[in-house]
């Protein structure tokens, strides 16, 4: 059964974490110490496979994701991607050519996923969701024109706003090679697909259609033609009030909610046959006790009535005890409707 089926017929919700393969578990760590290189490890074959059901194995969580990266994407296409040590992602220079490559060179790069979710699918339960993902065509082009994070994506609005129609060409054929790599997911045994839009929140109001519905909606449309079946979660972080127009315009299964949004606003104004899926703050978690007991209660109120998968609002930190994710399973675990 998958994710959204149990979010949709359980009486429990079905719960995961976004990120839930990394730093936090010492197991985790114990594999990523043999590479030094992030990208090859998210190359690995049998290590991928391996950390992606860690967290299943010990949380016995819905869903496991594929451990695997957003930025593999600007990497396949030749804009050497580097992980560097306390600072994060370093990318080569931004040539918007790099993306006209031929489709089939690009999702030839990327052989190592697609065996990875092959295995997964062979090795997961088929009681449990295997989840594939890529970025948003935004969110990544903020760091193939940013070449390295950053707090405002000024390079990549800047870039937007000199030439918004040659922009726009670049996001569309982003979109398309991001539907064909999730396609490529779902044929190696992913069921459901999420994709990453973490930075939708710095998207002037005037170009949230343009920039990240449209693309949505294509990825959407493409993938839903090719597997009717296939369940899609959108995770517009930082949408605010757009999280609306993003539901009705993309046409998404379920949506991932942020700690920033009030539930009741989200219940009110997003139509109720979308599952919701969110969105405890990522610091509660880290906090614990009995402040994180009250906020699952508080979450499960909200969403009474309506099918809901249980999540963060943002990917766990690093320092989180594990007692307390395990403390988390528990109660969630608990909940009735
Ligand atoms: O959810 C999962 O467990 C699946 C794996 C996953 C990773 N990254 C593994 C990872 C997923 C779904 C992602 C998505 C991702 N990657 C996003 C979107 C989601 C979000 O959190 O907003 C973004 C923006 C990235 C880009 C990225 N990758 C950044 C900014 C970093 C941090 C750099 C650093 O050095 O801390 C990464 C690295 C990364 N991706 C790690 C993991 C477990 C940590 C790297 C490590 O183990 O050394």
């Amino acid at each position: 059964m998958t994710l959204i089926e149990k979010a949709r017929t359980y009486d429990t919700p079905p719960l995961w974490l976004m990120r839930q393969a990394g730093r936090y578990l010492p197991e985790y760590r114990a594999v990523r110490q043999n590479y030094p290189s992030f990208i090859d490890f998210c190359y690995s074959l049998n290590d991928a496979a391996r950390v992606t059901l860690q967290p299943i194995e010990r949380f016995d969580f819905d869903a496991a994701i594929l451990f695997s990266d957003i930025l593999v994407i600007p990497d396949a296409v030749g804009q050497n991607v580097t992980f560097v040590k306390n600072h994060g992602p370093k990318l080569g220079e931004f040539h918007p050519e790099l993306l006209d490559a031929p489709l089939e060179q690009t999702l030839d790069h990327l052989q190592p996923v697609f065996k990875t979710v092959q295995l997964l699918r062979e090795q997961l339960s088929p009681q449990k969701s295997l989840i594939g993902f890529c970025g948003a065509p935004w969110t990544v082009l903020t760091y193939m024109i940013g070449r390295e994070g950053s707090k405002d994506h000024a390079a990549t609005k800047v870039f937007a706003a000199q030439d918004p129609e040659r922009f726009q060409r670049i996001i569309m054929r982003l979109a398309t090679i991001s539907a064909a790599y999730l396609k490529k997911q779902i044929e190696a045994g992913a069921d459901t697909v999420q994709v990453f839009d973490s930075w939708a929140g710095s998207v002037p109001a005037s170009c949230f259609d343009d920039w990240v519905v449209t693309p949505m909606r294509l990825i959407v449309e493409t993938l839903k033609e090719a597997y009717p079946h296939v369940d899609i979660i959108g995770f517009p972080k930082g949408a605010g009030p757009n999280l609306s127009s993003y539901v009705r315009g993309t046409g998404v299964d379920a949506v991932g909610i942020d700690a920033a949004l009030p539930l009741n606003w989200v219940v009110e104004n997003t139509p109720k046959e979308v599952v919701l899926q969110g969105n405890l703050d990522p610091t509660i978690l880290v906090a614990g006790g009995k402040r994180l007991k009250e906020e699952v209660d508080n979450i499960h109120t909200q969403m009474r009535g309506r099918p809901y998968i249980f999540n963060l609002g943002h990917g766990i930190l690093q320092q989180t005890p594990v007692d307390n994710v395990e403390a988390l399973v528990d109660y969630v675990r608990g909940l009735k409707r």
